[in-house]
């Protein structure tokens, strides 16, 4: 065990090497493939951003509309796979369903189980996959409301079909609020990828068994569901609300998260890399302002409370010394609520934005034939003893 380092949290090893996204956490700069990501959250789209991180080039625009064309093709899912979502019960979490219903596409297309399938046949993987992910996160949520759920319209947008999926009635006409859309699709795109970030690095470690692309999927969505990762957007909101809940005293939740005898951690702060600042947290506390202002919202008491606590912990020695400052998760909450998003599904939207980044992270281990993932460790358990009968213990 001599030769074996021992690194918790894999805090300082390299597990790959990757040409998908740069990030240099002391200057906060992020690149999907070598593009900034202020550009890319300014001018593109979140289905360009896919196609760009799945297949290393900005499409064309015959390319693109080819690309549009496919994943619009497939959002449809087979009729079984509503009977399994009618099995869970409405208090289910949105993020249990998502990974079960992902893993079911498993069943529904074996063929995906072939570890030795031609690029064109992994490539329909996940063109299916882009394509069912907003119809099952929207679904998720209708079955925890008891509500009908909707078919894809596959005449609108990605981020409106979506939105259309989530919110029309029955009884009532639904019109997609552009501006909701465009705010919807610009969050996406900055979660689209974070290199090897806990679910990522799931996802890679699962399919470098050669498990399918499915399944592979489903653990990483899994892994994303915790508080101290994708979770935390979430969590930040519940915070948030509970400070307003208990008459606004930020500061007294700022000396919670500094007392060590508390668990309590201020959510939407720290990050693993990061330590000057998250450049898609500076993007998109711009972008709550903005949606908020244009929605009419803008004096949304939450929002008050987030500003407020981020202003009084950047000028607290505890948080300036550890060099915390708020990351993606602490704004992005606040938009979602105004965009009428619940916040059990917070999470979820993490994952819809997520995806198209697990999958080229996945496509490009297999294509450099990465070994199977399987790190050491060093024994501390007891020394070799002698078995000892039950009547005798
Ligand atoms: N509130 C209070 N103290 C904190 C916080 C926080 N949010 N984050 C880190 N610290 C302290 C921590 O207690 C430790 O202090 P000390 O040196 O005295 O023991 C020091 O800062 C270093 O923290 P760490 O836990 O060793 O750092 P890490 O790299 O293992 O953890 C983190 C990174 C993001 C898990 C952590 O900062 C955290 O728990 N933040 C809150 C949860 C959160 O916002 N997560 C979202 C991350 S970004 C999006 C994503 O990945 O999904």
């Amino acid at each position: 065990s001599g030769l074996i380092t021992i690194d918790p949290g894999f805090k300082n090893t390299g597990s790959t090497k990757s040409a998908i996204t740069f990030l240099d956490g002391e200057e906060g700069i992020l690149r999907y493939r070598g593009y900034r990501i202020e550009d890319l959250a300014e001018k593109s789209t979140f289905l360009e951003v896919s196609y760009l991180l799945i297949y290393g080039e900005l499409p064309t625009q015959s390319e693109f509309e080819k690309f549009s064309r496919d994943v619009t093709t497939h959002t449809l899912v087979h009729e079984d796979i509503k009977k399994i979502l009618d099995g869970f019960p409405s208090n289910a979490h949105p993020m249990g369903v998502l990974s079960s219903m992902i893993c079911s596409l498993t069943a529904f297309y074996p063929d995906s189980l072939d570890p030795n399938r031609s690029a064109e046949e992994v490539n329909l993987s996940i063109v299916r996959l882009l394509a069912k992910m907003p119809t099952f996160a929207a679904w998720a949520y209708k079955n925890e409301m008891g509500h009908p759920a909707n078919y894809p319209d596959n005449s609108l947008d990605y981020c409106s079909n979506f939105l259309k999926m989530m919110f029309a009635l029955p009884a009532e006409n639904y019109e997609v609020d552009p501006v909701v859309a465009k705010a919807l699709d610009q969050l996406l795109i900055l979660h689209a990828d974070h290199e090897q970030n806990c679910s990522t690095s799931t996802v890679r470690i699962v399919g470098s068994s050669q498990a399918s692309l499915f399944a592979s999927i489903s653990a990483g969505i899994n892994a994303l569901w915790g508080p101290l990762h994708g979770g935390a957007n979430q969590s930040v909101i519940e915070m948030l609300e509970a400070i307003k809940a208990d008459g606004g005293d930020s500061k007294k939740y700022l000396a919670k998260a500094k007392d060590k005898n508390d668990p309590f951690r201020l959510m939407g702060f720290g990050h693993r890399v990061y330590k000057n600042f998250d450049p898609r947290a500076k993007i998109i506390k711009k972008a709550a302002d903005d949606v908020l202002e244009k929605l009419g919202l803008e004096n949304d008491p939450i929002l008050a409370i987030a500003k407020e606590l981020e202003e009084a912990a950047l000028n607290d020695s505890y948080f300036v010394e550890r060099k915390l400052y708020p990351n993606v998760d602490f704004y992005s909450g606040i938009i979602y609520r105004a965009l009428g998003i619940p916040t059990d599904m917070f999470t979820v939207m993490f994952a819809l934005g997520r995806l198209p980044g697990w999958i080229a992270q996945w496509k490009e281990m297999r294509e450099n034939n990465e070994p199977i993932g399987r790190p050491r460790q060093v024994y501390t358990g007891a020394n070799e003893r002698d078995y000892v009968s039950m009547n005798k213990r």
